[in-house]
């Protein structure tokens, strides 16, 4: 049995895991990511050096999924919108103190492989995968392969700009998607309205500690309680992505999207009125096959089982 561990490096946690050649997670870990640099590489480190000090000397490989710009020889993050990275060696770095081959590729594109292997998109070969977490992520499987792009930065489809002069990003631009239907707009819709409403966002803010800065965790649980201001901003959320959805169906015409990340395990209070949304702008619609939209099988572990994955293959 081929052991190889993947990593996956988001804006919120560090998850990393042993997985046998089956997509099968033997062991895990994870950690609150670091804001700074070089703790977030020492995480990355760590994280690694755990595992296999666990009792997997056997491991053969390292695949590491970061939520950022992957340069075109999968070694180094040059720039993350959410992570304290920039032109990072990441690959050497990891190396140098691992003594194990590594491959860095970003996260998405790492869920999007971990999917299409051994999850939601099995025997597809047109699948989009998008993560809606800290940011938004996006993962392209066509003809049944990973497309990156010349420079290794294909697929960022957080950063397709959706409003002229739109909320700031971390990418330096305004009105990126990622600002609008991502978990951390989902905390954004819900302070605005706290701000103008705060009789309406009291809910939220009582679960937020008190205070106007509510998490997408308040938003997440009091929509489950039934509050309708929390409901409204998951509304907003949806008819975002919905959209967006849309939209990339008109450049890339998928048979499959794979929703994942942090607000795919909320999806009962998304999908539905997404997928209408969807159904009802995407163009040419009445006249054309359009996607199946469906939420990551392996859950949180897509990004893991993905980058350990084509650690393997490397
Ligand atoms: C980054 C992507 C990443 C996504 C999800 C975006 O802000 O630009 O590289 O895949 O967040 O983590
Ligand atoms: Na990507
Ligand atoms: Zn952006």
């Amino acid at each position: 049995m081929s052991l190889t561990i993947g990593v996956d490096v988001g804006g919120t946690k560090v998850a990393a895991g042993v997985v046998d050649d089956q997509g099968r997670i033997l062991e895990k870990l994870r950690r609150p990511t670091p804001s700074t640099n070089p703790e977030l590489t020492a995480g990355v480190i760590a994280e690694v050096t755990n595992l296999l000090k666990a009792k997997y000397a056997d491991v053969s490989a390292v695949g590491l999924g970061a939520a950022g710009f992957v340069d075109e020889t999968r070694s180094v993050v040059l720039f993350a919108a959410n992570l304290a990275w920039r032109d990072e060696p990441l690959k050497q770095k990891v190396e140098k103190l691992t003594g194990l081959p590594v491959v860095v590729e970003n996260d998405a594109n790492a869920m999007a492989w971990g999917e299409y292997r051994f999850g939601a998109g099995r025997g597809e070969e047109h699948v989009v995968c998008v993560t809606l977490g800290t940011g938004i992520g996006g993962g392209i499987i066509v003809d049944g392969r990973l497309y990156r792009g010349r420079h290794g930065i294909g697929a960022e489809l957080g950063h397709v700009r959706v409003v002229p002069d739109g909320r700031r990003c971390g990418c330096g631009n305004r009105g990126c998607w990622e600002q609008y239907a991502s978990g951390n707009a989902l905390s954004h819709e819900a302070r605005d309205l706290a701000r103008v409403e705060p009789g309406r966002a009291a809910r939220m803010m009582e679960l937020s500690g008190g205070t106007v800065e509510i998490t997408g965790l308040a938003v997440s649980q009091a929509a489950h309680e039934g509050d309708p201001a929390a409901l409204e901003c998951f509304d907003t959320v949806a008819d975002w992505a919905g959209q967006g959805l849309a939209d990339l169906t008109a450049t890339l015409d998928p048979a499959l999207f794979i929703i994942g990340g942090g607000l795919s395990a909320v999806a009962d209070l998304f999908l539905d009125r997404m997928t209408k949304v969807y159904t009802e702008s995407v163009t040419g619609r009445g006249h054309r096959g359009i996607a199946e939209i469906r939420i990551a099988e392996l859950g949180a572990d897509a990004g893991i089982v993905g980058a350990a994955d084509l650690a393997r293959q490397q």
